[in-house]
């Protein structure tokens, strides 16, 4: 049960002290968005080169970027310990996922809400975590999408079919309300942008999320 705050959610202006309010958290999570794959903007190659060199934790980067067969490995190089692109995106995705890991990072692959995962259930075999949105992607502070965790458990058989190695992560609308569904339906990793950097004491808000994913697993 790992915990991912979003540091979306934080203070741009402050993104070393953002960092270390998270130094529990099991990874911070870090959105990228180009303006053309959402309509929204945020940071790239070279902030998340300055965030790797003074974050405690290792860095989960997300993109939400046209082309990320090309760009992909480079977040890798720059010091992200995981990346993930979409496939609504990528037009070679067994080669985007290989050039992540041969760069040294964990590969994942993320589905938006109207993306189905059977389609792309034979590129587990490339990829260390699969990620299943829980709002469209593009913007922090969203109603968690229910109607998502068919997938995710659909998900979740087939990676214990495979032995169980993957990991299962959900980003969008979790919170202390929502994480227990997200375990019960087979998620393991849970991205928090809102619910962590909201609160007053980020890092309980880490613990307490955690606890609560601790208390639904079955
Ligand atoms: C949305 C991003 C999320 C976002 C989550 O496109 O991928 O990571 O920061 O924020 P909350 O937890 O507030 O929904
Ligand atoms: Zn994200």
């Amino acid at each position: 049960m790992q915990i991912c705050p979003s540091i979306l959610s934080a203070d741009f202006a402050n993104l070393e002290r953002e960092l270390h309010r998270i130094a529990e958290a099991d990874w911070a999570h870090v959105d990228v968005m180009d303006g053309h794959f959402v309509p929204n903007l945020t940071l790239g190659l070279p902030v998340v080169e300055a965030l790797a060199r003074v974050s405690p934790v290792p860095l989960d980067c997300h993109l939400m970027i046209d082309d990320p067969d090309r760009w992909a490995a480079g977040y890798a190089e720059a010091g992200a310990a995981s990346v993930t692109f979409h496939v609504e995106a990528v037009r070679d995705a067994v080669a985007t996922a290989r050039s992540v890991r041969a760069a040294g990072a964990r590969a994942a692959f993320a589905l938006k809400p109207g993306t189905p995962f059977a389609p792309y259930a034979d590129l587990l075999a490339e990829v260390d975590m699969v990620l299943v949105m829980t709002v469209e992607p593009g913007f922090g502070g969203q109603s968690f999408m229910d109607d998502q965790m068919a997938k995710v458990r659909e998900v979740r058989q087939a990676v214990e079919r495979r032995g169980g190695q993957i990991w299962v992560q959900v980003d969008g609308g979790v919170s202390a309300d929502t994480i227990g569904r997200c375990v019960e339906a087979g998620a393991d990793v849970f991205v928090a942008g809102s619910a962590v950097y909201g609160a007053e004491d980020a890092g309980a808000q880490v613990r307490a999320l955690r606890d609560l994913a601790a208390g639904h697993r079955h």
